[in-house]
């Protein structure tokens, strides 16, 4: 490394990163919180690595792996394009997303992308000269077995510039202390092949954090200490028995002065047989903010006539149409509704030739409700106080994990459960949020 080299690289690389930068582990797992460093500088240790290698004419290629294979242009090859352009290197790459690589054009050093979704097919990898090996949102995986299936593999494809082929995962931690990998990063800790850190984005001596997402930060940590301990500090604050925090719930008698309905959402639950269906009529406001406004609720619970789908049908219809006319200058952006609810979406369609949008819940439930958690975290969330609502405020009041311990007898750690019970207008919530994601900011 020249000296011009080291100037420059001490103003990207955090100096809380300077030992994991020198580590000669063979295993490197770097955790924290959201935005402390970990993907920047790991992109560009890779980078500096690589272009030393390729300098000397040598073929090295770099493997990066994510869960799930949608989602790796949109972080990881980003991430590494970002990389490369802080080094000024755009120009001596060849870019291509089918399939996705990034190819060192004098060299044909690559950068391989795949989804770790596909355990055999990483296993039958032939990416030989390989340089080092990335795992990112590490914790997202479904279980260590897949880094003990993967790791031989490339491993044994060593380039032979290179003494080993060095493995790096970086993860923020869940909340919940038995998730594999809270008790995976345990089992490793003293052991001398892997190099452990945690870091936060208080780690950030080179000031790149902006004004803006300092102020966010705070929004979090005033609002759910706890919270902003697990998001920012990386920290496994575990789940605790109740799901919500209802002090972040606020309840309203009327709008705000200084702000407005903006927009209108509604979301549906159905229950079946004897169980609930209810509907949300929420208010997104200018400032960015949720408003329960109104809530359906029906329980066939306790009654020898239950409503057939097209009387549920038809009361949804009318409790859209009613509520929205109170706010006539709200557009309706979404009539949100789990989409393996097949019965009452195609009866709603065949009777108001309006579509109900299917919300994917292919995810574990810890994920499901910290989009509301998420939300609530940062003092946006209010209802409006009348009776319609108390369903609301008393179902998410009572909302609870079932005990780890004494919970459902093949329960798995990894994917705690709630109680279900009086749960409607909870799962109704979490689709909203869900479903209305990226218009509310919640990334994940
Ligand atoms: N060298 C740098 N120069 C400018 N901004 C940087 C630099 N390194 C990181 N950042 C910014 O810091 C933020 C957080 O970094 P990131 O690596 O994504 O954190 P993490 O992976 O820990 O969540 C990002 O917005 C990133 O663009
Ligand atoms: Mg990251």
């Amino acid at each position: 490394m020249t000296t011009y080299q080291k100037i420059k690289l001490s103003s990207i690389v955090q100096p809380h990163f300077f030992s994991f930068w020198n580590s000669k582990a063979p295993y490197l797992i770097l955790n924290g919180g959201r935005g402390s460093f970990k993907s920047s500088t790991i992109s560009i240790k890779l980078l500096v690595k690589f272009k030393k290698h390729t300098q000397q004419g040598n073929k090295v290629n770099v493997v990066v792996v994510r869960e799930n294979a949608v989602n790796l242009r949109d972080s990881v090859y980003g991430q590494i394009v970002w990389a490369i352009s802080k080094l000024g290197m755009i120009r001596e790459f060849r870019y291509s997303v089918s399939p996705m690589k990034i190819v060192h054009k004098r060299t044909g050093s690559t950068f391989y992308f795949y989804g770790g979704d596909n355990p055999e097919r990483l296993k039958s990898n032939t990416v030989g000269d390989l340089m080092a090996l990335w795992y990112e949102e590490a914790a997202n995986f479904k279980n260590a077995e897949v880094f003990d299936q993967t790791n031989p593999t490339f491993i044994r494809q060593k380039a032979e510039c290179v003494d080993q082929v060095q493995v790096i995962y970086s993860y923020n931690p869940p909340k919940n202390p038995f998730d594999w990998v809270n008790k995976w990063v345990d089992e490793k800790t003293g052991d001398h092949d892997y190099f452990i850190d945690k870091s936060t984005y208080l780690d950030d001596e080179l000031g790149f954090t902006t004004k803006q997402q300092l102020e966010l930060i705070e929004s979090y940590k005033r609002n759910d200490y706890d919270y902003y301990r697990w998001l920012y500090l990386g920290e496994v604050i575990g789940l605790g028995n109740n799901v919500y925090n209802m002090a972040l719930f606020h309840e309203i008698d009327e709008l705000p002065d200084d702000d407005y309905v903006a927009q209108l959402a509604y979301s549906i639950d159905v229950g079946h047989q004897t169980s609930a269906t209810t509907c949300l009529c929420i208010g997104i406001t200018g400032k960015g903010n949720v408003i329960v406004l109104d809530t359906y609720y029906y329980s066939p619970e306790g009654r020898t006539y239950k409503k057939a789908p097209s009387e549920l049908s038809k009361d949804l219809h009318e409790f859209i149409k009613e509520s929205a006319s109170d706010y006539p200058n709200a557009p309706i952006i979404k009539r949100t509704i789990d989409s393996a609810e097949g019965g009452l979406r195609n009866q709603y369609y065949n009777d108001y030739g309006t579509r109900l949008h299917g919300v994917n819940k292919a995810m574990k439930k810890v994920t499901m409700v910290d989009y509301p958690q998420d939300l609530l975290a940062q003092g946006r969330v209010f209802i409006l106080r009348k009776k319609e609502n108390e369903i609301f405020i008393e179902q998410h009041q009572q909302y609870r994990w079932e005990d780890q311990k004494t919970g459902k007898k093949n329960h798995n750690p990894n994917d705690p459960q709630v109680v279900k019970e009086n749960d409607h207008t909870c799962d109704a919530f979490q689709y909203f949020c869900m479903d209305n994601k990226r218009l509310l900011g919640l990334k994940k």
